[in-house]
């Protein structure tokens, strides 16, 4: 049996595309811009980078303990720590634009018109693939998942940021909402490419010695296998409602996890804390889902997509 063909086209609708040559992408904040890896993992075999969440103007961050390991989990409250737009456009684009694998920009802001402005700043940029709009951030004080939190925000959003740029949109979608499922439907209406989901629950941990919250900012976003079986539902319940292709995020770290996430309908997946322990679980993947493939006798991964519904 020839190769099986593991490439997806996450943006069928928009003329620019996003052809993937796998369905397995790093999460936003969990591989830096890609370049920090560059040297221990053959980044140019990923299906794509989404890098760090980027704002306007550069943020250091919450204070510390912003990382906190849970039962398996993390808690982390980073609170968007970037280098901003300027610096991301000016530093990372153009060695991003040297490479193979597609980099999509992760931008968050604190009003819609901060989202407009980031998206057509990002619209001619070499090197830039996509923009994932993360309307789902829980550490930051204004903005993010605010406006993830009820369909006409987040329809709002989405389509401040379509009407400012030609390329592949992304919504990344919050799971601390009553309906996940409602909330992908008006992104859908409103413009987006692709609907990817989840990003992390809130979540906190006490110090029983000093009888405060662990985490500088108390509260935190719990990521990592803890969080797989409810990623997971979410992704079959959203699969059921849109057209747009989905991309799963959620304690995935082995090919099984990945298929579950596929077979559930999601187009493509996303590995996040998973990378913390080993980078190379990305790649990793990729190979474990090609040798299912040729076990089960599958020429194209869109043969698994939905496959459980
Ligand atoms: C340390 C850390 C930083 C993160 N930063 C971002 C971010 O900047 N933007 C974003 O949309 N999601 C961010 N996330 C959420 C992840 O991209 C992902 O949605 C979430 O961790 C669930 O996937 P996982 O269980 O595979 O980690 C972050 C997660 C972690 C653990």
């Amino acid at each position: 049996m020839k190769s099986p063909d593991l490439s997806v086209q996450l943006a069928p609708r928009n003329k620019r595309g996003l052809l993937l040559s796998s369905p397995v992408m790093t999460a936003s904040g969990t591989f830096g811009y890609g370049t920090e890896y560059a040297e221990i993992v053959d980044i140019q075999k990923l299906g794509a980078i989404i890098c760090k969440g980027t704002t306007l103007k550069s943020r250091p961050g919450n204070p510390q303990p912003r990382l906190w390991e849970t039962a398996s989990g993390v808690l982390n409250s980073i609170g968007m720590e970037n280098i901003g737009i300027d610096a991301l456009i000016r530093e990372k684009a153009p060695l991003w634009a040297e490479w193979k694998v597609p980099v999509i920009v992760n931008i968050l802001g604190e009003t819609i018109e901060d989202y407009a402005r980031l998206a057509k700043r990002l619209d001619r940029v070499a090197g830039v693939s996509g923009i994932e709009v993360n309307i789902s951030c829980p550490n930051i004080s204004a903005g993010g998942m605010e406006f993830g939190a009820n369909p006409k925000s987040a329809a709002e959003v989405t389509a401040a940021v379509r009407a400012k740029t030609t390329l592949p949109v992304i919504v990344k979608l919050s799971p601390n909402v009553t309906d996940i499922a409602e909330i992908a439907c008006a992104v859908a209406e409103a413009g987006a490419d692709d609907v990817s989901l989840i990003n992390t629950l809130k979540g906190m941990s006490i110090d029983i010695k000093t009888r405060k919250p662990v985490l500088g900012n108390v509260c935190g976003g719990l990521s990592g296998p803890a969080i797989k079986p409810i990623a997971l539902y979410m992704v079959y319940q959203v699969a059921q409602k849109v057209k747009i292709p989905i991309i799963g995020c959620g304690g995935i770290a082995t090919a099984n996890d990945a298929l579950e996430f596929i077979m559930a309908g999601a187009s493509a997946i996303q590995v996040g804390t998973a990378n913390f322990t080993n980078p190379c679980t990305p790649l990793d993947i990729i190979d474990g889902i090609g040798h299912f493939m040729k076990k089960e006798g599958i020429r194209r991964i869109s043969e698994l997509i939905g496959a459980a519904i």
